[in-house]
């Protein structure tokens, strides 16, 4: 599915691809979340069901409904780069007691599911405990007794990132030849991250503007490398599901400059990285006449 310049679904791409498919695995990405009242009447229209990848939502809330409750299932991430972290491991959310069961015997349940105190009720998993396999994925005690804590810090911690978040964007908002991305007030987002676009820049400047900042500190990731770096993967880089171009899509990518922002920058090291990137921008943005 397409990506627009809002770095959201795009909702157009969905209706036209939508026969194609069941299920829709909705991302997230970078914390971007699309407007989930137009998607989920989208869905139902077309008969998808809806899974939320929030890896990058947690906390995250679009209106009053948080991130994850829109779909079918709602899945986080506690990889260490994520919003709470237990090295690697993850979790899932759903209200389907017949999803849950089977979630919950893939994952390895020894078949001691009686004791979950959340799982779904024994009818649930009588006609399927013997015929779905065991994956062995748990969420193992040790790394949850490292999780508990972590969420009852999660508001405070993404106040915190929404702090710094709010710095860079006040730099960065009016920057020429940058494209700032809008976000409207009913997507309550947690920033642990910061994206904008350097749209219909030629690669070139593009690496010019990255090496410039790279030498004054500033490590900036773009997604339009032919090879990605980290995590800058698009969906042409997976050669094992074949994939048809998508070129506005590919215009966006070819744009987008992405970077963390952790808390252990300071409100005033987020000033001094955005007034970086704000020169850094204006600088090769003159002189390559991109004006
Ligand atoms: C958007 C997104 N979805 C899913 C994942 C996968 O999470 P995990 O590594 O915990 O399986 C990641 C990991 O980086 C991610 O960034």
């Amino acid at each position: 599915m397409g990506v627009t310049e809002g770095l959201v679904i795009d909702l157009d791409d969905l209706v036209a691809k939508a026969h194609q498919a069941d299920v829709l695995m909705l991302s997230h990405m970078r914390g971007h979340i699309v407007d989930m009242d137009a998607l989920i009447a989208l869905a139902r229209t077309h008969n998808l069901l809806v899974i939320e990848d929030c890896a990058h939502t947690m906390g995250a809330k679009w209106g009053n409904t948080w991130s994850g409750r829109s779909g079918i299932i709602g899945c986080y991430s506690c990889q260490t780069y994520k919003h709470v972290n237990s090295g690697e491991g993850g979790l899932l959310i759903c209200n389907d007691d017949e999803i849950m069961a089977r979630a919950i015997l893939l994952s390895g349940s020894y078949m001691t599911y009686g004791k979950h105190w959340a799982g779904p009720p024994p009818a649930a998993f009588d006609a399927i405990r013997l015929v779905t396999p065991n994956i062995s994925d748990r969420m193992d005690n040790l790394r949850a007794t490292i999780l508990r804590p972590q969420l009852r810090q999660l508001e405070s911690q993404c106040r915190a990132w929404n702090a710094r978040y709010h710095v860079v964007d006040g730099i960065l908002a009016n920057v020429v030849g940058l494209t700032h991305i809008q976000r409207v007030p009913q997507e309550k987002f947690v920033a642990s991250s910061y994206q904008f676009l350097l749209l219909d820049w030629p690669a070139t400047a593009i690496l010019d503007m990255v090496e410039r900042c790279f030498v004054r500190g500033v490590e900036l990731k773009w997604f339009g490398a032919s090879d990605p770096v980290g995590f800058t993967s698009r969906y042409d880089s997976w050669t094992y599901a074949p994939s048809t171009p998508m070129p506005a899509s590919d215009r966006v990518l070819q744009g987008i400059m992405d970077m963390r922002l952790p808390l252990t920058f300071s409100l005033e090291d987020c000033s001094m990285v955005a007034r970086i990137i704000s020169e850094e921008v204006a600088l090769v943005f003159d002189i390559n006449g991109l004006g």
